[in-house]
């Protein structure tokens, strides 16, 4: 897959996931959400683009979360939900930072802030909290280091735990001093966290001029500054009038390395007077957007004003941020791996357009899930033009009460993906009209139905175009046959044009007459051909995802082929018999064996062993041959002879079973260097096997 490939596929299962759609089954999900999140980590952090609204983030995020909470097998160490936020550019040096650059938590109300004033007020123990409210600036987060007075190094936020070095350009960026007297105030070594902005006059004005010279415009001043930070040469990066403002001191050792922060007799005692100290030392802080308020009211009130107030400040600003100012108390409170807990990021209203809605057109997925999609006036929205947004289903149009000739409110926090936030009432003529759901499908205009406790409405007609064209699409994806050379637009001009109507016919295609089709030279044809015919001996649990039967993904088709020699076993198994193999439950187990007593399915399935697609288990698929056999391991610390997952493959392979949490369940637990709170609890449960690497490895044979 190419870059751009994979980039839309991360698309199309970021909108699956938004509109309900997508895996289902919890572990599928939660990889799935899991892959997603890192994509908007990356295109966030690496990119400045910010692909979805935050709420929409946060709402992915938050379900996943619950996912890992209530199967806590699910989580695993890498998870977003583990770890500040990663993706880092592969090319340029990368730099660690002194302390890890977390994120904040996000709130969107008055409600959000009382919870967490709650909270906080619970950790430190007092009735009253002195808050520091500031502007959460809209730009591109800097760590700055400054060693013996002198700017030592800039870096870029990374992926948090490590950025990119961009020293080169810190000295010609406004508000950032090339030296500063931290010794004055006993400090040798510090780390200062700001955010690299553009004033929104300059902004303007540079966009004059690039367009008076047939320049393309910049999209907004945080991606411009972001792309700016990077640019090789720092005479250009002083040509986008670059400012920063730094709003926290994220560490401070003396010359003997002890740490300064709330330490007794330090300077260093308050988030105030540490930006009172930067202010001094040159440095340009918030200032006059800043507020010190007592208690978690004064704070809301400060917040309210602002967001009045927002469009007139010179910045752009996407909300406020609230921190505790005491740094013992910030102390008291902690981190999260994610973010600290003695603050949080209250998040204004996402800016709107208003547009038109015109009509809505109806898309079909794979599994029959009908999506209503509007067609609004074209409207720009911080500089991108939009006409399409999906109204994700029919209870979102309910609610929000949207009709067709509404004038509708547009939203986006980013590039991407706007969703209607509401309509204007007011501007009502009483000639708008209702939107009708389709009562039969816009493809084949077979029957629509909704199965009771889900948001989405299905055509049911097996032979539906529309549908066949996505399960074609899904069964050569990367999850299921990955069939190198046919992509979904490939796929979807072989549909239009006939060549492709069922999932046989990919085993069947007319190669010398596609080679003659617009567009298509020998070696692609080649490739295509090769593609296909790989795909006939993939592992079979890969043929069980890729026919696309509800509720199965590829954690279920796994578990599928672990119990049976071939996909003809699965032929005869009844529900009873499925809700044996772990993790079916009754949902599932009736939706395989409705799939595999079907004729038509049958006989497709018939078809395809014809053409010399694998059908059996593969050994290596196969349990109860090894020595992990009905076993379950989990590996902890660093591993010094196996990739993490060349060590999940060697357990595979021998019959056991990954595990990613130590519980009772756990048989074996695997220990590299540095274990830590896995070990201890491992022991603490007391029926644990720990070995170490080596045994292991000698244990299941593999030590060469
Ligand atoms: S405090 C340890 N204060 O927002 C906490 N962050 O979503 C450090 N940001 O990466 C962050 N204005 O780049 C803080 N007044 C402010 C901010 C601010 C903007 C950015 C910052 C951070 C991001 C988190």
């Amino acid at each position: 897959m190419t870059e751009r490939d994979e980039n839309d596929a991360l698309r199309q299962s970021l909108r699956e996931l938004l509109t309900g759609e997508g895996p289902e089954e919890p572990a599928d999900r939660a990889a799935a959400l899991r892959t997603v999140l890192e994509f908007l980590d990356r295109q966030y952090y690496l990119e400045a683009e910010q692909v979805i609204p935050d709420p929409d983030y946060d709402r992915l995020f938050a379900e996943l979360r619950q996912l890992e909470n209530e199967h806590p097998e699910l989580l695993v160490p890498d998870s977003p939900t583990q770890r500040v936020a990663r993706g880092l550019a592969d090319a340029s040096a990368t730099v660690a930072h002194a302390v890890p650059m977390l994120s904040l938590e996000n709130s969107y109300n008055a409600e959000d802030l009382l919870e967490w004033d709650r909270r906080v007020r619970g950790l430190c123990g007092v009735d009253e909290v002195e808050y520091c409210v500031e502007p959460k600036f809209d730009g591109s987060s800097i760590s700055l280091q400054y060693r013996n007075g002198l700017l030592d190094r800039g870096a870029t936020r990374g992926d948090g735990v490590a950025g990119e070095d961009i020293s080169a350009n810190v000295p010609v960026i406004g508000g950032i001093p090339k030296t500063a007297a931290f010794d004055q105030l006993g400090a040798a070594l510090v780390e200062v966290r700001g955010e690299v902005v553009i004033d929104k006059a300059v902004f303007a004005r540079m966009n004059q001029s690039r367009e008076a010279v047939g320049l393309p415009r910049f999209q907004n001043p945080r991606n411009t500054a972001a792309g700016g930070l990077r640019m090789k040469d720092p005479a250009e990066v002083a040509q986008r009038g670059l400012e920063s403002f730094v709003f926290h001191l994220g560490y401070a050792v003396n010359a003997a390395g002890e740490d300064l922060l709330g330490a007794t007799n330090s300077p260093f005692q308050t988030h105030s007077g540490n930006l009172d100290h930067l202010l001094n030392l040159g440095f340009r802080v918030p200032g006059e957007a800043m507020g010190l308020c007592q208690g978690i009211a004064p704070v809301i009130a400060f917040i309210q004003q602002w967001e009045l107030r927002r469009d007139d400040y010179r910045y752009e600003i996407d909300g406020m941020v609230v921190k505790v100012n005491s740094l013992a108390m910030q102390r008291r409170c902690g981190a999260t791996a994610h973010h600290p807990r003695w603050a949080i990021a209250f998040k204004f209203k996402a800016k709107q357009a208003s547009s038109r809605l015109l009509r809505v057109e109806y898309q079909v997925g794979r599994t029959g899930a009908i999506t209503p999609v509007a067609k609004v006036e074209p409207v720009s929205l911080a500089g991108v033009t939009i006409s399409s947004i999906s109204l994700h289903n029919q209870d979102q149009i309910n609610e929000k009460d949207i009709r067709i000739g509404d004038l509708v409110k547009v939203e986006r926090a980013g590039d991407v993906i706007p969703y209607i936030a509401g309509v204007v009432v007011e501007a009502r003529t009483g000639s708008e009209a209702p939107i009708v759901f389709p009562l039969t499908c816009p493809s084949c205009e077979g029957p629509l139905s909704r199965a009771e406790g889900e948001v989405a409405v299905r055509c049911t007609n097996a032979e539906c175009p529309a549908q066949a064209e996505e399960r074609l699409i899904h069964f050569v994806s990367k999850n299921a046959m990955d069939i190198d050379g046919l992509g979904k637009d490939i796929v979807g001009r072989f549909y239009q044009e006939g060549l492709l109507r069922s999932i046989p016919d990919i085993y069947k295609l007319d190669y010398t007459l596609i080679e003659q089709m617009k567009g298509w030279g020998k070696k692609a044809v080649t490739n295509l051909q090769q593609g296909v015919e790989r795909s006939k001996s993939r592992p079979l649990f890969r043929l069980i995802n890729a026919l696309g039967i509800r509720h199965v993904g590829i954690t279920t088709a796994k578990a599928l082929t672990r119990h049976v020699n071939g996909l003809n076993d699965l032929i005869g198994l009844d529900q009873e018999a499925l809700m044996q193999i772990e993790d079916i439950g009754p949902v599932v187990a009736r939706s395989i064996s409705e799939f595999f007593a079907n004729p038509r399915n049958q006989e497709l399935l018939a078809e395809l062993e014809a053409l010399g697609l694998n059908t059996r288990t593969l050994a290596e698929e196969k349990p109860g041959q090894g020595v992990l056999s009905g076993k379950t391991v989990l590996f902890t610390g660093t591993l010094q002879r196996l990739g993490r997952e060349q060590a999940k493959e060697v357990v595979e392979r021998h019959g056991g079973r990954n595990l990613s949490a130590v519980s009772a369940n756990l048989d074996i637990l695997v220990v590299g260097e540095k274990a830590g709170s896995k070990l201890k609890k491992a022991q603490e449960i007391g029926s644990i096997q720990v070995m170490t690497e080596e045994e292991f490895l000698a244990f299941t044979s593999e030590l060469r």
